[in-house]
């Protein structure tokens, strides 16, 4: 077998645009040889720029989700009381739901064994927004991943030489490779890190709007649909919210940033629509792991769970557990902020149409949110915090924005950008709805 014609076959040729199927062993040759280092890069990445344009059948996605799956070890959790339940996001701008959720349902009984990403193109990711806590691992080992849910009922971990080694290659070859905003790759990455780390149930938040890699109902749907039936072809229960992202969502965007703004959800002070999903979906979560019998019963326990405190207990033994420092983080909090900055103001008066996602993530990634290469460092410090979002009135000259850069010389093209995700209108714009859909089993 030879790496060049299993990319020719999915490629196709002009008698055969749309290319054709791989096989189970074709697949295995490729993704099993890039993560032996056999195969080289620009071969993957030629590879995945095939299946960006030519997709996958539905039998070929749970095929590389198999593959991806079976390149490394899958976590056992047998022994820890259950019932194990997760939840994973496909990708937005201030996204940082993930962080607050888990230790809210785990503080409802539910036990959350999280496996995330980093930052994808323009969206974020939770293990770089974990990572800015001075000295968080998020590279643990079984038994530490074990461990700590033992001790906190969740924990937060990445792809590691050993989990899904594969997903850890090629998410991070897709990132700069632009060959992300693909329906089969998406969902053999996502599902090959959840069925990996052993939950029983799976909420997906299927993003939808400009901040999206999916930008229409139309490709959120088709998103959603292939997560649900690979999901359940590989036993899992699984429910899908598709919900909006067309603005970012809180008043956060970056690494240290979003921990801030998660640390205010979890005092019951986060921003609305953040707050909104939030408690949406530790809702679910606790409704599918068996702690709720109604969405609404759900929703009063996660309320409690906040006003308690107990959410953030464990939050902060979290942090803890996994090489921060709780003191540190709280003396850090509002005050560690990048030298390099500036403020956008108001172009005119009026009202706050839209900040747009993506743009403001693009800009996010320039300012040192993202990166640009696989070996790039993020900048824990960098981000955005937005004074305005839409509906808000605004008078020319006032701030919009507080915008931090890793360098003063990334600051220009971030400045231009922003300024064109800004859109005003002379008139209140209505509210715009952010759960689009429920799909349940
Ligand atoms: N999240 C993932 O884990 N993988 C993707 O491809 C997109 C979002």
């Amino acid at each position: 077998m030879r790496a060049v014609d299993i990319i020719m076959k999915k490629r196709g040729n002009p008698g055969n645009p749309g290319g054709s199927e791989l096989s189970r062993q074709e697949i295995e040759f490729l993704v099993s040889g890039y993560v032996r280092g056999e195969i080289p890069e620009y071969q993957v990445s030629a590879w995945l720029m095939s299946v960006y344009f030519n997709g996958m059948s539905f039998e070929e996605t749970g095929l590389l989700t198999d593959v991806m799956l079976k390149s490394g070890s899958v976590i056992d959790l047998s022994g820890i009381q259950g019932p194990f339940v997760d939840k994973h996001s496909t990708g937005g701008v201030g996204d940082k739901i993930s962080l607050p959720l888990a230790p809210i349902v785990a503080a409802c009984g539910v036990k959350v064994p999280m496996m995330s990403g980093r930052a994808l193109g323009h969206t974020g990711g939770t293990l770089d927004k974990l990572e800015s806590i001075t000295g968080y691992r998020t590279a643990l080992s079984t038994q530490d991943f074990r461990s700590y849910i033992e001790k906190t009922g969740f924990a937060m971990t990445g792809q590691t030489a050993e989990i899904v080694p594969a997903d850890r290659l090629l998410y991070a070859l897709r990132d700069v490779t632009g060959t992300v905003e693909s329906v089969p790759l998406i969902t053999a990455s996502i599902l090959s890190k959840k069925v990996a780390e052993g939950a029983d149930a799976l909420v997906f938040d299927v993003k939808c709007g400009s901040g999206a890699f999916m930008k229409t109902r139309e490709d959120a749907e088709k998103l959603a649909k292939s997560l649900v039936g690979t999901g359940q072809a590989m036993g899992k229960r699984v429910v899908v919210l598709i919900t909006n992202m067309n603005e970012p969502l809180g008043r956060m965007v970056g690494n240290f940033l979003e921990i801030e703004e998660s640390m205010d959800i979890l005092e019951g002070k986060g921003p609305a629509d953040t707050t909104a999903l939030t408690n949406a979906f530790a809702a679910w979560m606790i409704v599918m792991g068996g702690k709720a019998a109604t969405f609404d019963e759900g929703l009063a326990l996660c309320t409690h769970a906040v006003r308690s405190g107990k959410a953030m207990e464990l939050f902060m033994e979290n942090v803890r557990l996994q090489g921060g420092n709780p003191e540190q983080l709280r003396a850090e909090r509002g005050v560690r902020r990048s030298p390099h900055h500036f403020t956008l103001t108001a172009a005119q008066d009026g009202w706050i149409d839209s900040i747009d996602a993506f743009t403001a993530g693009l800009a996010g990634v320039y300012l040192g949110v993202g990166r640009n290469r696989t070996d790039e460092a993020v900048c824990p410090e960098a981000g955005l915090i937005l004074h305005k979002k839409r509906g808000e009135r605004i008078s020319a000259g006032e701030p919009i924005m507080d915008v931090f850069g890793k360098n003063s010389g990334c600051l220009d093209s971030a400045r231009a950008l922003l300024e064109k995700a800004v859109r005003y209108t002379d008139r209140k714009p209505e509210e715009e709805t952010l759960i689009y859909a429920e799909i349940t089993d």
